[in-house]
C-alpha cells in the first residue's frame, strides 16, 4: 500500500512558520506518513490532487500575508476561480500571530473560511498560535484572577436540589448525604471493603435492581495542598474561566468564580498516571534546561520504554511526576492546567440495595483499592480511598452522584427462576435483585457466592440466612480458603450441575454473573459448558451454541469490572 501523503505548506516572514512546518514534517515522517514541506508560493497553486494539507501561515503587521505566499493569496481569492482549482481535500490551518495586534491571525482565519467555501473539509477548527505566549501554543482557557471575593454568588458545584424537575446527571449531580460507611470485612482480612449508604430523599433518583450509581470523587486534601505547593498556587485564589475560542465549551461542573482549591480538589485528576502528551506539553512549558531535556526524552519515540518504566509500570501519578520536576512545576502558567491535566472521571458502582426494602436509600459495596509497586507509597484507588476516608460520624458528608441503567435486567414474569453468580463484591447487584424479587413475592432465587473465609468476607451472611429460613433464597457459598484445595463458585456450579441444567433447560431460568473480570467469567462459562455436556448430553459445539443462545435471548447476562 502506498504510504499516505501529507503536504505541509507554509507562509513565513521571519522563519517561524517554516520552522514549525519542518517540525510537523519530521513528526509526520516519524509516524510513517509520507510528507512534503514547501513554501506556498513555490508550490503549484492547483491543489486538486492533494488529499491532506496543513497550512501554516503567519500574519504580518497589518494583517497581511507573508511575502512567500502572496501569489497564492491573490490566486485563492480570485472571484472567477475555476472550481477544479481546489477540491475536497482534508485540511487544517495553523496560524501564527500576535494577539497584541488588532488583526490577530487574520490570514489564518480568512484562509480557513475560504478553503471551506471552496469545498475543503476542515479536520480541526483553525488553530491560532500567539506570540504573546512564548510557546506559540495557546491554552484552551484563560484564568482571569479576581482580586477579592465577589459580593454575590457563592462557590459551589452545580447540583440538583431536592424537588428539582430533571433527575440528577453528570452535569448536575445530587449531593447525597452519606449515612453510614462501615467496614464489612473482618479485621484480619487483607482487604478493606465498605458498605456505604446514602440518603437520596427528594433527589428525583429512582432505580431498579441491576442499575449502577456514578460517583464523582475528589482528591484528598493532602494531595491538593501538595499540588498547590509544588506549583506555587494559592488555594484561595478565585478566578473566572474563559475559553479562548468560541467553540471550546467551559466545563459545566465548575462554578464561576472558582477557587484554585475547588479546581484542584474536584476537577483535576492529579492522582492519575500521566500520558505521553502530558510530558510533551510539560516539556514545552519547562524553562529549566535539565528538566526540559528529560521531559523531551520522555516525549520522544526513543524515550518510550524509559517512560514506561518511570511512569506506567510503577503507576506514578501526575502529582508525583510534578514533584520530580519541581522547577518546571513551579513555572506552569495556571492557564495551562486544564490542557495539562485530565478531568476526574466519575466511577460506576453496582447498586446493592432495593428501594422496595430501603426506601430513599442507596447502598453500595466498595472494595478499597490499594496495592504496592516498587514505589514506597502504596498506590490507592482515587474513588474508593476517598469514599473510605469520609466519616459521617464526624459531621455531615455529601457525595455527588447520579444513577444510570446497568447491564443487568431481571425478568418480570413472576415464576422465572434466576441463578446469580457473584463472588466477592460481585454479589452487590444480586443483593438488590434478591431484595426486589423477595419484596415482589418472586421465588426461585439461587445465589452462588464466593469468598475466602466465612468469618472474614462473607457479606450479608445473616441476611441470607434469614431469607433462607423464609424459603425465599437458596444460597450456595464457596469458601476458597477454608480447606486445602481452592473452592470457587464454578466448582459449586459443577457440583450442582443437574439442578443448574434443570433450572435453565426446563424452567427457563435466567443466569447472571457479576464481579471482578480476571479469569472468573471465563471459568464460570466453562463450568456451564461442561454442565450442558454432562447433564444435557450436548456435544461441545452444541453446548457452545446453547450458551450463545442464552446470551442472545438475554438469559445469560454479565456485569464485570476490572
Ligand atoms: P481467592 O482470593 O482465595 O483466590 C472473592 O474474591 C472470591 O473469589 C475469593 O474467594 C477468591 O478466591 C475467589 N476467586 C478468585 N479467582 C477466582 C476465579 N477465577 N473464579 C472464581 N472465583 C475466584
Amino acid at each position: 500500500m502506498p504510504s499516505p501523503q501529507l503536504l505541509v505548506l507554509f507562509g513565513s516572514q521571519t522563519g517561524t512558520a517554516q520552522d514549525v512546518s519542518e517540525r510537523l514534517g519530521r513528526e509526520a515522517r516519524r509516524r510513517r506518513l509520507g510528507c512534503r514541506v514547501q513554501a506556498l508560493d513555490s508550490y503549484p497553486v492547483n491543489l486538486i490532487n492533494e488529499p491532506l494539507v496543513i497550512f501554516v501561515c503567519a500574519t504580518t503587521g497589518q494583517g497581511d500575508p507573508p511575502d512567500n505566499m502572496k501569489n497564492f493569496w491573490r490566486f485563492i481569492f480570485r472571484k472567477n476561480l475555476p472550481s477544479t482549482a481546489l477540491c475536497q481535500m482534508d485540511f487544517a490551518v495553523l496560524g501564527l500571530g500576535d494577539s497584541s495586534y488588532a488583526k490577530f491571525n487574520f490570514v489564518a482565519k480568512k484562509l480557513h473560511r475560504r478553503l471551506l467555501q471552496l469545498g475543503g473539509s476542515a479536520l480541526l477548527p483553525v488553530c491560532l498560535g500567539d506570540d504573546q505566549h512564548e510557546l506559540g501554543l495557546p491554552s484552551k482557557f484563560t484564568l482571569l484572577f479576581l482580586q477579592e471575593a465577589p459580593s454575590t454568588g457563592s462557590e459551589g458545584q452545580r447540583v440538583a436540589h431536592p424537588g428539582s424537575q430533571e433527575p440528577p446527571s453528570e452535569s448536575k449531580p445530587f449531593l447525597a448525604p452519606m449515612i453510614s460507611n462501615q467496614r464489612v470485612t473482618g479485621p484480619s482480612h487483607f482487604q478493606d471493603v465498605r458498605l456505604i449508604e446514602f440518603d437520596i430523599l427528594g433527589s428525583g433518583i429512582s432505580f431498579a435492581a441491576g442499575d449502577v450509581v456514578l460517583i464523582q470523587p475528589s482528591n484528598s486534601a493532602a494531595h491538593v495542598q501538595r499540588f498547590c505547593q509544588v506549583l506555587g498556587l494559592d488555594p484561595d485564589q478565585l478566578f473566572m474561566l474563559q475559553p479562548r475560542e468560541p467553540d471550546v465549551s467551559s466545563p459545566t461542573r465548575l462554578p464561576q468564580p472558582c477557587s484554585m482549591r475547588h479546581l484542584v480538589s474536584h476537577y483535576l485528576d492529579i492522582a492519575s498516571v500521566p500520558r505521553r502528551s502530558f510530558f510533551e506539553l510539560l516539556a514545552c512549558l519547562s524553562l529549566h534546561e535539565l528538566e526540559r531535556e528529560k521531559l523531551l526524552e520522555f516525549s520522544s519515540a526513543q524515550g518510550q520504554e524509559e517512560l514506561f518504566e518511570y511512569c506506567n509500570r510503577p503507576r506514578r501519578t501526575i502529582l508525583e511526576v510534578l514533584c520530580d520536576f519541581p522547577h518546571t512545576a513551579a513555572a506552569i502558567p495556571p492557564d495551562y492546567l486544564l490542557d495539562l491535566i485530565p478531568v476526574i472521571r466519575p466511577r460506576a458502582f453496582s447498586i446493592a440495595s432495593s428501594l422496595l426494602t430501603h426506601p430513599s436509600r442507596l447502598q453500595i459495596l466498595v472494595a478499597v483499592v490499594q496495592f504496592q509497586t516498587r514505589l514506597k507509597e502504596p498506590r490507592r484507588g482515587l474513588c474508593s480511598s476517598w469514599l473510605a476516608s469520609l466519616d459521617p460520624g464526624q459531621g455531615p458528608v455529601r457525595v455527588p452522584l447520579w444513577v444510570r441503567p446497568g447491564s443487568l435486567a431481571f425478568p418480570e414474569t413472576p415464576d422465572t427462576p434466576v441463578i446469580m453468580v457473584g463472588p466477592g463484591t460481585g454479589v452487590a447487584p444480586f443483593r438488590a435483585a434478591i431484595q426486589e424479587r423477595v419484596a415482589q413475592g418472586q421465588t426461585g432465587n439461587f445465589l452462588f457466592f464466593g469468598c475466602r473465609w466465612r468469618d472474614q468476607d462473607f457479606y450479608w451472611e445473616a441476611e441470607w440466612q434469614e431469607l433462607e429460613k423464609r424459603d425465599c433464597l437458596t444460597l450456595i457459598p464457596a469458601f476458597s480458603r477454608e480447606q486445602e484445595q481452592k473452592v470457587y463458585v464454578q466448582h459449586r456450579l459443577r457440583e450442582l450441575g443437574s439442578l443448574v441444567w434443570e433450572l435453565l433447560d426446563r424452567q427457563g431460568a435466567y443466569f447472571y454473573l457479576a464481579g471482578n473480570a480476571k479469569s472468573m467469567p471465563a471459568d464460570v462459562s466453562e463450568a456451564l459448558m461442561s454442565i450442558f455436556q454432562e447433564e444435557g448430553g450436548l456435544c461441545s459445539p452444541d453446548a457452545a451454541a446453547y450458551l450463545a443462545r442464552l446470551q442472545q435471548t438475554r438469559r445469560f447476562q454479565t456485569e464485570t469490572w476490572a
